[in-house]
């Protein structure tokens, strides 16, 4: 759905689905450019990440695998708990695999910095991470990050996988809640 089908619900859009299309197409192109003639194994968190996989892998010509891992980082509302635990682990083995961590958001940086640590001790030959959205003014640990959709201002954004309690992850354009959301 696009924002415009339920007027009510939000504040104001940040990108729209056009706007997220054109700029998965550049960050794809990058990718292909930094990965020629290699193959790279996506590993996309769950389950916010789910529609720039989708979109991202799609746009990309380079031979890539996909595998997923779930984190716990927030519960169902907007703040972070602070702790990080692994739900969901991976199913391949990344021993010597080019590793391209794909995440919906990065806010403190807490989440992802845990993750590349965790999965550094498992041997990959290389570890990348692409963000679709970064929060620069909210980030306390701080992490090399080489793909970014979008630096975006420090405010709950919704759409394109980022959810509020579980809603609004079919959203196609991105954008903040209405505060009565928050409400009911
Ligand atoms: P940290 O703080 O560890 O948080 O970088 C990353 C995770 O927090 C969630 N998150 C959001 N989810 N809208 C959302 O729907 C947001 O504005 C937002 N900010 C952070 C998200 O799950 C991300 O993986
Ligand atoms: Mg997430």
């Amino acid at each position: 759905m696009r924002a415009s089908d339920i007027p009510g619900d939000f504040d104001h859009v940040l990108y729209t689905e056009e706007q997220v299309a054109s700029r998965i197409r550049e960050v794809a192109a990058q990718i292909d450019a930094d990965y020629a003639g290699r193959e790279i194994l996506m590993v996309g968190l769950l389950n916010g990440a789910v529609m720039t996989m989708a979109d991202l892998c799609r746009a990309m010509t380079s031979h890539m695998s996909m595998d997923w891992m779930a984190v716990s980082s927030y519960g169902a509302g907007t703040k972070s708990s602070g702790v990080v635990r692994i739900l969901k682990d991976l199913t391949k083995d990344i021993d010597g695999r080019d590793i391209l961590i794909v995440e919906d958001i990065i806010d403190t940086g807490l989440t992802l910095s845990y993750l590349v640590q965790n999965l550094r001790s498992r041997n990959p030959n290389s570890i990348e991470v692409m963000a679709m959205f970064r929060k620069p003014e909210a980030v306390t640990c701080p992490l090399d990050v080489k793909y970014v959709g979008f630096d975006i201002p420090n405010e709950f954004v919704v759409g394109y996988g980022l959810d509020y309690a579980d809603r609004y992850r079919n959203l196609t354009d991105v954008a903040t809640l209405a505060p009565h959301v928050y409400k009911s």
